[in-house]
């Protein structure tokens, strides 16, 4: 009987047509996957447009959250990325796969208030129930699906070197469900601004009024355990608690794995039309909250002597609007990913920056990264040299294993090999 194909192995149609039977694509979403974005698309979604540059995208297999297999698009440039997660995934299973979770969709919108004259009583006037309702009455009649729920005030001196002085900031928060949510946010922060204002009192000047992307309110969870015999043993366990150790103290080694994270959750972002500005800008700042840059994760060894890893990140992501509304390939990856809401995505974000962390230490701590690197190098180099089906295979084990991984040296071994 024949075996089954792992996803690796398989043709590009077979891979579409396992993705169309797995998760009920339709013939139109498989359009979408063969056709890039059309240019009077990409011309209505900015300014100047000349074209558009593509990013292959491919599937992470072996993924089980929260007791559900899914299958994430990641688009990327880098080799290796894919394969790792698929891998590290695959490990994460054995033992149960990825427990996660992301609660509600709350964003922060942010009003600054300068040249207030008498603060004390601004912040009592704004934060009385009645003008406290009042203010988020005026936001929810803007919100549509999206419902403001609270409004607060802080206060603070300018810490720049112009020394503008006091600043009172409200804050406005709001459940954006399925949306990622800065339009609406943006929109009900200028709603309210006028209100505002004028609770503030007389001289007082608005001057911003822009959601924040720091989405400390929107928080998502991830945790896995690593068996030791499945990472190379008790020592390996060790090493990578030493490159956690590193990670966790040291900002130069922290930006390194938290890049490594980001591989992830960024190709999983881009793959599913997310702002992955927001996510990055959100997640390093979410990194350095005790004041100074640390590792996203967290890893300890259990009592069993394996491995467990954590990570926790703000996760402002949506199913609905932005780009998602607007690129078919967006909403097709989501369909790939089968997720209902915006906290499944959020989820399944941090699963993929997890098991990601967890190969990237776990090569760094023992065979080091540059020989899956080379091994998926040699592949690019292979094709660009011209090899086609077998041939790839052929070539690029042969200049990976002698170290010669250029176009040159390719095109030498594959003339050679179509001798034969
Ligand atoms: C490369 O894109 C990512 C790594 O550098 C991450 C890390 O060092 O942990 C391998």
């Amino acid at each position: 009987m024949a075996t089954k194909k792992k996803f690796y192995e398989m043709s590009r149609k077979e891979r579409l047509a396992y993705l169309k039977n797995k998760a009920k694509l339709s013939d139109g979403d498989i359009d979408a996957i063969l056709s890039p974005l059309s240019f009077g698309a990409a011309n209505q979604m900015i300014e100047n447009a000349i074209g558009t540059i593509s990013i292959p995208i491919g599937i992470a297999t072996n993924f089980v959250i929260n007791g559900q297999e899914r299958l994430i698009p990641m688009a990327i440039e880098e080799p290796s990325v894919i394969a790792a997660a698929s891998k590290a995934a695959g490990i994460a299973k054995k033992t149960g796969g990825f427990t996660a979770e992301a609660k509600r969709s709350l964003m922060i919108g942010q009003i600054q208030v300068v040249s207030v004259p008498d603060p004390v009583s601004a912040k009592r006037k704004i934060l009385d129930g009645r003008n406290k309702s009042d203010l988020l009455a005026v936001a929810n009649s803007k919100g549509r699906s999206v419902s403001a729920l609270d409004i607060s005030v802080r206060e603070m001196q300018d810490s720049s070197p112009n020394k503008m002085g006091h600043m009172m900031v409200v804050e406005l928060v709001a459940d954006t469900k399925d949306a990622m949510g800065a339009n609406a946010i943006n929109t009900m922060c200028e709603a309210i601004a006028p209100k505002i204002q004028e609770l503030a009192g007389e001289g007082s000047n608005v001057v911003l009024k822009i959601l924040s992307n720091y989405a400390t309110r929107r928080l998502a969870r991830c945790k896995a355990v690593f068996a030791k015999d499945d990472i190379g043993g008790g020592e390996v366990v060790k090493r990578i608690l030493y490159a956690y150790a590193l990670a966790y103290s040291d900002t130069y080694r922290a930006v390194t794995h938290n890049k490594g994270i980001m591989n992830g959750i960024d190709a999983v972002a881009l793959a599913t039309g997310q702002d992955f500005r927001a996510i990055e800008a959100g997640a390093h700042a979410y990194a350095s909250r005790d004041g100074t840059y640390r590792s996203l994760t967290r890893w300890q060894m259990t009592e069993d002597g394996d491995l467990a890893g954590e990570i926790e990140l703000p996760l402002a992501v949506g199913i609905v609007g932005g780009i998602v509304s607007v690129n078919p390939m967006a909403k097709v990856a989501l369909k790939i990913m089968g997720v209902k809401n915006a906290s499944e995505l959020a989820m399944t974000m941090a699963a993929t920056g997890l098991a990601q962390n967890l190969a990237a230490i776990r090569a760094l701590a023992s065979e080091g990264i540059q020989k899956g690197h080379m091994a998926l190098h040699a592949r690019n180099i292979a094709v660009m040299a011209g090899a086609k089906g077998k041939q790839v295979e052929l070539v690029s084990r042969r200049i990976a294993s002698e170290g010669a991984v250029t176009v040159s040296r390719a095109k030498e071994v594959l003339s050679a090999l179509r001798k034969k």
